[in-house]
């Protein structure tokens, strides 16, 4: 039955009412382009008959995907002339289509198979909701209960405007019956535009059945127009997400300033303060704080870790009890082993550090490997770039590296090393000791500032 479908996802038009350079479809909700929403839920009911209505080249460019077919709007002469044009393309005239618009992204695949499923001839099904503002939506206009036609927001009769339930835009019909009345629209004087809402009135008159279908929730109908809608569409999202996270068990300290924009996957007692964001694909597992202020990036996160306020994560795997900030940055292919206890102002990128090691000041470490049971003093670096190529550093288990100590890539260092403070390291060590660079400390006796010397 849903081979039966061809889905098509309306993906065009001059995106004005944005006011950006990037066309509608590539705005970002939560993260995710709109469009790739209604795509993903259209995969979810016929991967091979999915038909997107495009006139930006760039949407076809960004969204990349080659399973989908790819139709051009060349004028963006409204729905219906998107639908017309597009449906000419589609060739197995024989069944039914399923329209979707790429500016409902939150639709739900449950409401969509509510809809798709027991359609008898002569129909057309389509998604309705009330709204308690509905202003700019069609109005869906019933006569005892009948659905007699949709009027747009700037045809509406004061009457008409009173009306709460909207229409979603998502309907599904016979693709022969839609070609023929497609060809009866006629121009609409307000918006210049040809509306594929008008065929509702015309499939009344030939007494088609007109079904409306209910979601569960009011935000799976509404479109995204303007930047206001998308900012209300995103904090709706965010908070009926973060509510279903409280709900299994999660601490969430601030609603309205954390934001999930991706994929999070967590076990138990997490707790989550304000001001943190998450994006993309992260893992979490038991027992994990994240402070305020957190930004975790396209990470895996293990038991028992504690993320202190102001840090930073972005493609990182932690291990099993670690403590990471307040203000640290771990960027990309940094994998930090169990028991490890990073601080303040420590950068560190594309670097492993094995278990129970400490690096809790200052501290810049890149392409490294580092041992267990390291300590690492305040104001430690890597000098692992020589302005053209980046070079590695090794430090072996159990090396005291004092404060204020520089080792100059590529460099191996033995386990077992204490690393005086001050040291500029640019050979490898070869046994275990101590290493220092000689130093002639000298003593002025008598010293005073003269004025002059103290205001310059
Ligand atoms: C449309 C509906 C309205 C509904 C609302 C729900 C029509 C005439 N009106 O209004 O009843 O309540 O959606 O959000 O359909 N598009 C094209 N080609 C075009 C014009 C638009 O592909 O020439 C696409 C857009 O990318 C968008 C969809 O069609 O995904 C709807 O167009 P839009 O201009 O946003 O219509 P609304 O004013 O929101
Ligand atoms: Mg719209």
């Amino acid at each position: 039955m849903l081979d039966n479908i061809n889905i098509l996802i309306l993906a065009a038009g001059n995106s004005t009412r944005m006011k950006s350079s990037i066309p509608k479809m590539l705005h970002k909700l939560s993260g995710k382009f709109i469009l790739q929403y209604v795509i993903n839920i259209a995969k979810k009911i016929n991967k091979k008959n999915i038909f997107i209505i495009y006139s930006n080249n760039l949407v076809k460019k960004t969204i990349n995907d080659k399973n989908i077919n790819w139709i051009r709007q060349i004028e963006t002469l409204g729905t219906g002339n998107a639908i017309k044009e597009s449906i000419k393309k589609i060739k197995n005239k024989k069944n039914k289509i399923l329209i979707l618009y790429g500016d409902v992204p939150l639709i739900s695949i449950k409401t969509i198979k509510k809809l798709i499923s027991n359609i008898s001839n002569k129909t057309i099904k389509l998604i309705t909701a009330k709204l308690d503002n509905p202003y700019g939506y069609g109005r869906i206009v019933r006569k005892e209960n009948n659905v007699i036609k949709i009027v747009e927001q700037n045809n509406a009769t004061i009457e008409e405007l009173k009306i709460k339930e909207v229409n979603s835009g998502i309907f599904i019909t016979d693709i022969k019956y839609l070609k023929k009345w497609i060809k009866q629209i006629n121009l609409n004087n307000t918006k210049k535009e040809y509306l594929i809402t008008d065929i509702i009135h015309i499939a009344y008159k030939e007494k088609f059945k007109i079904i409306t279908v209910q979601p569960k929730n009011k935000i799976e109908i509404m479109g995204i127009n303007n930047k206001l809608e998308l900012y209300n569409l995103e904090k709706k999202q965010q908070k009926e997400k973060l509510k279903k996270m409280i709900l299994s068990g999660v601490i969430i300290k601030d609603i309205k300033n954390c934001y999930i924009r991706g994929k999070i996957k967590y076990g138990k007692n997490l707790v989550i303060d304000s001001n943190v964001i998450i994006e993309g694909k992260v893992t979490l597992g038991d027992n994990i704080t994240i402070g305020t202020g957190c930004i975790i990036k396209n990470s895996i996160i293990k038991n028992k870790c504690e993320i202190k306020p102001y840090s930073i994560l972005e493609d990182v795997i932690l291990y099993e009890n670690c403590s990471i900030g307040p203000f640290t940055h771990l960027r990309p292919g940094t994998i930090i082993n169990e028991s490890n206890s990073i601080g303040n102002f420590v950068e560190i990128k594309d670097s492993v550090i094995k278990s129970k090691s400490k690096i809790k000041h200052l501290s810049y470490i890149g392409n490294s490997s580092i041992g267990s049971k390291v300590n690492i003093g305040a104001f430690f670096v890597t000098c692992n770039y020589d302005g053209i190529n980046k070079s590695k550093t090794k430090i072996g288990n159990n090396v005291f590296i004092g404060s204020s100590t520089q080792i100059v890539a590529p460099i191996k260092i033995v386990d077992k090393t204490t690393i005086a403070a001050g040291t500029t390291i640019i050979e490898n060590t070869q046994t275990p000791g101590l290493i220092y660079n000689k130093k002639i400390q000298k003593h002025k006796k008598y010293w005073k500032i003269s004025k002059k010397t103290k205001n310059k």
